[in-house]
């Protein structure tokens, strides 16, 4: 059964959001000032905490939405925190659309647990499509065991064995998380083959 994300953005039954970027990327961004300032796609960024890290990083920052009212909350966050034109988010579907453009990033937080387990193919197809030969893919996984979601659950052999045959794993660790998600994430950095 598809999730209604507008209809739970309209409700305000958003409690995935925490108000602020992942403590994982923000941590990844400050440890590597030397890494050249890239494009980069944020698929499923809902509000957007994670497009204004990359964005107020140096990098150019798309957030890709299924949800208008999350794609509009997140312009308004942009331009109060004058981020524009660095960021930006577009409503559209990661899985299905043609790209707009290839990225030299895409960032992953808890799209990969929100989609229907069957689509997880898709997604791992979407990611190598919307990433330049040579681009590089940072994921925080959620590694919980819940079947019944979303979120739903996944484990780190299921998502390395997904993503293998297409990218390159350059690293994997704990991440620092959100406090209800401590010891529960991991990044896995992937470059495309
Ligand atoms: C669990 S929320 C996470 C939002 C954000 N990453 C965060 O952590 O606050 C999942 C988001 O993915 C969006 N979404 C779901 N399927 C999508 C798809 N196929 N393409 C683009 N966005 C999608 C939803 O609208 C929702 O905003």
């Amino acid at each position: 059964m598809s999730t209604d994300w507008e209809g739970l953005y309209q409700k305000g039954d958003t409690g995935w959001d925490k108000g602020e970027a992942a403590p994982g990327l923000v941590d990844f961004l400050a440890a590597r000032p030397e890494l050249p300032r890239g494009t980069v796609l944020i698929p499923g960024c809902g509000r957007g905490h994670d497009v204004r890290a990359w964005a107020g990083c140096g990098f150019d920052a798309t957030g890709f939405d299924l949800a208008p009212s999350a794609v509009r909350e997140s312009n308004e966050r942009i331009a109060k925190e004058g981020l524009t034109p660095k960021a930006r988010v577009l409503r559209g579907n990661f899985l299905d659309d043609a790209p707009i453009t290839q990225f030299d990033w895409i960032f992953e937080h808890t799209l990969y647990c929100a989609i229907q387990p069957t689509q997880r193919d898709a997604y791992a197809v979407a990611a190598a499509r919307w990433l330049k030969p040579g681009g590089q893919f940072l994921a925080i996984h959620y590694l919980i065991p819940d079947t019944e979601g979303p979120p739903f659950g996944c484990t780190r052999d299921e998502v390395v064995r997904r993503f293998e045959t297409r990218f390159e794993l350059l690293g994997e660790w704990t991440p620092r998380s959100y406090p209800n998600r401590t010891n529960l994430e991991l990044a896995l950095w992937w470059k495309r083959r």
